[in-house]
């Protein structure tokens, strides 16, 4: 049975990810990507290719292994040290993910390392030209994946293929910090659709793909470059609202829940959970809860921040320097404000099941969201969900975040000025119940709107339905004529329709 009903032609939905969700129940997610795919699959099934998080060398290191998670199969292959080396901790995560987060200064670049980055691509379209069947819809995700469509199409699969970037995408000069910018963008333009998570990040591309990549408006959503037609498409990731609420009250008398609320007394609760990465601004959130400690002297022994860090990509050496910042930042800022029973800051190098977190979200009269360059940031929206509407605690939300183009109800900061967040923490903890519940529904709103459903099938339903020929003739790889006029642009957090 193909549970994906509401696609024209049935087609079935085959997701490839680098990462993919942990199958056991219980674990901690890594990252957003894994929550929301393994999130929206779960109620209408599909294939789920990605790498097993396994290193393994020879013929292993090729093998597929299949396991059935509910209605999703999901296909994992594991990567050799070289191609690992070359490929995540190069390419991907050592060049693209600080140039994609504007940090240009901490990106390097190797020749060999993107060489390996485009084998691994073509190696996972190897393996799956043997998955795919003929009306399947390829819906590959994020930046370790650029090449995959090129390379599925040599592999000689003309299925339609999507890409969706998890990730802010650069202004053009930012991107052409990375030699290899040109043929980066020639590959990935062989997807069909590409998605972005907010306006800014679609109008970025369109921008280095008309200016500097010899490409052609066709329209405000399609593209003509490099011979071919290429849709793009703004679709904000969002949360299972409901879910997330009432998972929070189901867990609220977990061991790790009552273990806090014990601890904290009547004392209030300020919380961030990030994967441990320079770019979420934990230095500069440190810094800031050491000058509000410092400018309000009263909160002082009644105001306790619980920073929830994940040790993320560690054998990489700019995140192994974070980790020592920040560990020493800790340090000092606690010996400087700690009495004996009292510490400002629990910094937690560990990471926790959603069914945990949800709780604890809960708990918190503040969720400090301040990240210097996000995509989106799913830890904001869980936050706002989680919270009891009659008495719902804040979000204090950078203006870098994707999420902040939905959840302007948040309390907005500009996470490079400490005074700003600062203050805002304050205003935070002051405010008065009204204004929180006002704040609290206006966001609810917004996020029941662009739910996880939504963006799933916007995604799905503009890949399913291949463009209508334009001015120019498209390259249409072995795939079924165009079908549908295409749509207009649309900004999915002024749509009127509710989801639910
Ligand atoms: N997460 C988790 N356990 C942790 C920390 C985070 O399950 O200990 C989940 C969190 O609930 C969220 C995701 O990981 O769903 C993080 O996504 P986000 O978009 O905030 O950031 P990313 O890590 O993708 O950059
Ligand atoms: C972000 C990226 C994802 C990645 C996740 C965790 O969410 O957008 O692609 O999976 O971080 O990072 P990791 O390197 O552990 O997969």
């Amino acid at each position: 049975m193909n549970a994906w009903s509401g696609i024209p032609g049935a087609s079935r939905l085959v997701v490839v990810s680098n990462r993919v969700a942990p199958i056991t129940e219980g674990q901690p997610m890594a990252g957003g990507l894994a929550a929301g795919v393994m999130d929206a699959l779960r109620q209408r099934g599909g294939l789920w290719f990605g790498w097993s998080g396994e290193i393994a060398e020879g013929a292993a290191s090729a093998s597929l292994r299949e396991q059935a998670a509910g209605p999703v199969t999901l296909f994992t292959t594991d990567l050799s040290r070289a191609d690992y080396d070359a490929f995540y901790r190069g390419f991907a995560n050592g060049t693209l993910w600080p140039v994609l987060h504007g940090q240009t200064g901490l990106s390097r670049f190797d020749r060999a390392e993107f060489a390996g980055y485009r084998r691994v691509n073509a190696q996972f379209a190897r393996s799956l030209a043997g998955l795919v069947r003929g009306n399947d819809l390829i819906w590959a995700h994020d930046y370790h994946l650029f090449c995959l469509a090129d390379a599925l199409r040599r592999e000689g699969v003309g299925n339609r293929m999507g890409l969706f970037l998890h990730t802010p995408f650069p202004a053009p000069q930012v991107l052409m910090t990375v030699p290899v910018h040109a043929e980066l963008i020639r590959a990935l333009c062989q997807f069909d659709v590409i998605g972005f998570q907010t306006e800014a990040d679609r109008t970025a591309f369109r921008d280095y793909v008309l200016r500097h990549g010899g490409g052609q408006p066709l329209t405000e959503d399609r593209l003509l470059a490099f011979g071919r037609l290429i849709d793009t498409g703004v679709y904000p990731i969002g949360v299972h609202v409901d879910e997330v609420r009432a998972q929070a009250i189901a867990s609220a008398n977990r061991p790790e829940a009552v273990a806090l609320r014990r601890s904290l007394g009547d004392g209030a609760l300020v919380m961030s959970v990030d994967r441990l990465d320079y770019s979420k601004g934990l230095r500069e959130r440190f810094g800031a809860y050491e000058r509000f400690l410092e400018q309000r002297p009263e909160r002082r022994g009644r105001a306790t921040f619980l920073q929830i860090a994940p040790p993320s990509r560690s054998d990489i050496e700019t995140y192994q320097a974070i980790r020592r910042e920040l560990e020493a930042e800790a340090g000092r800022i606690n010996g400087r404000f700690a009495e004996l029973d009292w510490m400002p800051i629990r910094y937690l190098n560990k990471g926790f099941p959603r069914s945990v977190l949800m709780p604890l979200y809960a708990e918190a009269q503040v969720g400090l969201v301040t990240p210097l360059r996000d995509g989106m940031n799913l830890v904001a929206k869980e936050y706002v969900a989680a919270q009891n509407p009659e008495n719902p605690g804040v979000l204090v939300l950078s203006q870098f975040a994707g999420a902040a183009c939905e959840l302007d109800a948040a309390l907005i900061v500009n996470p490079f000025d400490p005074a700003e967040t600062a203050e805002a923490l304050e205003t935070a903890l002051a405010m008065p119940l009204a204004e929180r519940r006002e704040r609290h529904t206006a966001m609810l709103q917004v996020m029941r709107r662009n739910s996880l459903d939504r963006w799933r099938d916007r995604f799905v339903a503009d890949l399913a339905a291949p463009a209508q020929t334009a001015s120019a003739t498209p390259s249409w790889p072995g795939s079924a004529p165009p079908s549908r006029p295409f749509s207009v642009t649309r900004m999915p957090w002024t749509e009127a329709k509710p989801n639910v």
